[in-house]
C-alpha cells in the first residue's frame, strides 16, 4: 500500500479534548478579488468512497481537504482501499471492486461529519463483517435511525446506543435484500445510504423521494458505469433504480467549488458595501442552488458567469456585488436544495429591509447543531429581531447594519461559526466566536480566504 501523508491526518477535535480558539471579526472596508472556495463536501466524500469500489484507479481533482473528508479518507483506508495523497487537492485510489472492502480492524472516527458517517453505514450494510462507527460530541448527538430503519430491511444488524446514536457497529449481511423505501424525510444522505448498500445487493434497489434532494450519489454512479434510472412519477417526486452488483470503472473526477462554502463569501459581499467578488468554478448543480435563487429574489446583484459541465458535474463563475436586500418569504419546497444555506441566509435576511419568513426547516434542528435555535440566539444577541417556531424563522431585517457585538456559541458547528463571522463584517460592533476549530471541517481557509478579500478576521484571546 502507497504511504500515506500523516501530515494531513485529521485532527480530533473530542470534546475537552484541546482548547477552544475564538475568533473574532470586524466591521470590513468593501471587499474585493477573486477566489476559489474549496471542493464540494457531498461530492468529495462520495468521490472517495465510490473510487474505493471502482476497479482501477481514481484520481481526484480539487479533493476538500477538510476534516470531514479526511476522517472518509482515512475510514476507506481501513476498509482496504488503496488511498493516497499526490498534492494539494490531488487524490488517488485503487479501488477494491463492488463488495470487496475489508473488514476494519479499530473503530471508524468520522469525526464531525454526518454525511461520512450515514453513507458508509449503508455501503458496509452488505459487506459480511462488523464496523464500529463514532464521531465527536456532536455527530455522537445525531439521529442514525434514518439510515439503521431501512438498512435494517435489507437485512443488516445494528447495535446503537440509546435513541439511533453512535457509538454504533454495523453488522453487515451476506445475503442482502433488495428495496423499494420511500424517504419519510428529505434527505440526500439517507437515499443514498441506500444506493451505496444496493449496490453491493442482487436485484434492484428503488429510493422514492417525494422532494428531489442532492444527486451528486447519483450522477457519480452512472459516470463510473452502473445501471441507474431516474423516474419522475405522475403523482411527484422521483424514483430512483438501481441494479445491484455492477462493475464501477475508475475514472476522473474534478470536484467543484462548494457552492455551501460559496455562499459565505457570496454573502459578505452582498452585506459589505461597495463589494464585489468573484467566484470561480463553484457548482451550480440545480439541486444545490436554492440560496442563489433565493438571494436573487431578494434583489441580489449575483451573477452566473462561464457556465461549463466538470466531471457530469455543472459549474459557473459567481460574480456578487454589494445589493441593498429585501426580505422575502422562502418557501418549503426550497429547503432540500438549500438546507445547509439557512445560517447565511439568515445573516443575509439580517441585512435585509423587511420581514424574511424562512419555512419548513425541521431538519435544520438536527444537523450539526440545533440551526434554527443558534440563528435565533445568535441573531438576537446582535439586535437583530427574530421570532422561531418549531420550523420556522423569522428575520426582520431594518435595512441597516445590525449591532453585533456579541459572542456566539458555536457548538462545533462549521457553518453557524462562518455565519456570524460574516455578519460581523458589517455589522456596527464586531461579532465574535467562542471556537473556530468546527471551521476546518469544511472550509479550512475560511478566514484566511476572507482576510485576502478585505475582511478582518483575527484571533482572540480566550
Ligand atoms: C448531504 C446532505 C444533507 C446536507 C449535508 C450533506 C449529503 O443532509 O445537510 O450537509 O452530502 O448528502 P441531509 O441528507 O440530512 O439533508
Amino acid at each position: 500500500m502507497t504511504a500515506v501523508d500523516f501530515e494531513r491526518r485529521p485532527k480530533r477535535r473530542h470534546a475537552g479534548e484541546n482548547m477552544q480558539k475564538p475568533m473574532v471579526s470586524s466591521r470590513a472596508g468593501a471587499l474585493a478579488g477573486t477566489a476559489r472556495v474549496p471542493g464540494d463536501k457531498s461530492v468529495s466524500h462520495r468521490a472517495l468512497m465510490l473510487g474505493a469500489l471502482a476497479v482501477g484507479e481514481s484520481v481526484i481533482e480539487g479533493l476538500l481537504e477538510g476534516e470531514d473528508v479526511l476522517c472518509t479518507a482515512e475510514a476507506m483506508r481501513a476498509l482496504g482501499a488503496e488511498v493516497e495523497r499526490l498534492g494539494d487537492g490531488r487524490w488517488r485510489l485503487h479501488g477494491r471492486g463492488v463488495g470487496g472492502l475489508t473488514e476494519p480492524e479499530g473503530v471508524l472516527d468520522m469525526g464531525n461529519s454526518g454525511t461520512g458517517v450515514r453513507l458508509l453505514m449503508g455501503l458496509v450494510a452488505t459487506h459480511p463483517f462488523t464496523t464500529f462507527f463514532t464521531g465527536d460530541a456532536s455527530l455522537r448527538s445525531r439521529p442514525m435511525k434514518r439510515v439503521v430503519e431501512p438498512l435494517s430491511r435489507i437485512g443488516a444488524g445494528f447495535v446503537t446506543r440509546t435513541g439511533g446514536r453512535l457509538p454504533a457497529a454495523v453488522i453487515g449481511t451476506p445475503m442482502p435484500r433488495p428495496i423499494t423505501y420511500e424517504l419519510p424525510v428529505a434527505s440526500a444522505q439517507v437515499k443514498s445510504a441506500i444506493l451505496l448498500a444496493g449496490l453491493n445487493t442482487p436485484g434492484e434497489t428503488t429510493v422514492i423521494e417525494r422532494e428531489a434532494t442532492r444527486d451528486h450519489t447519483e450522477l457519480m454512479l452512472r459516470n463510473l458505469g452502473a445501471a441507474i434510472t431516474v423516474e419522475h412519477l405522475p403523482e411527484g417526486g422521483r424514483a430512483i433504480r438501481l441494479v445491484g452488483q455492477p462493475e464501477l470503472t475508475g475514472r476522473p473526477v474534478i470536484v467543484p467549488a462548494d457552492p455551501s462554502s460559496a455562499a459565505f463569501p457570496a454573502v459578505a459581499a452582498l452585506a459589505v458595501p461597495g463589494s464585489d467578488v468573484r467566484l470561480t468554478g463553484v457548482g451550480v448543480n440545480p439541486l444545490r442552488t436554492g440560496l442563489y435563487q433565493t438571494l436573487a429574489e431578494m434583489s441580489a446583484d449575483i451573477r452566473f458567469e462561464n457556465g461549463r459541465t466538470e466531471a457530469g458535474e455543472p459549474v459557473a463563475d459567481l460574480v456578487v456585488r454589494f445589493s441593498a436586500l429585501k426580505g422575502v418569504d422562502v418557501p418549503a419546497e426550497r429547503a432540500p436544495s438549500m438546507i445547509d444555506e439557512y445560517p447565511i441566509l439568515a445573516v443575509a435576511a439580517a441585512f435585509a429591509e423587511g420581514k424574511t419568513r424562512m419555512f419548513g426547516l425541521a431538519e435544520l434542528r438536527v444537523k450539526e447543531s440545533d440551526r434554527l435555535a443558534a440563528m435565533a440566539r445568535g441573531l438576537a444577541a446582535c439586535g437583530v429581531n427574530v421570532e422561531e417556531d418549531a420550523d420556522t424563522l423569522v428575520v426582520h431585517g431594518t435595512g441597516k447594519p445590525p449591532k453585533g457585538g456579541a459572542t456566539i456559541a458555536v457548538n462545533l458547528d462549521h457553518r453557524i461559526a462562518m455565519a456570524f463571522l460574516v455578519l460581523g463584517m458589517a455589522s456596527e460592533e464586531p461579532v465574535a466566536i467562542d471556537d473556530a476549530r468546527a471551521i476546518d471541517t469544511s472550509f479550512p481557509a475560511f478566514p484566511a480566504m476572507m482576510n485576502a478579500l478585505g475582511a478582518r478576521i483575527a484571533a482572540r484571546e480566550g
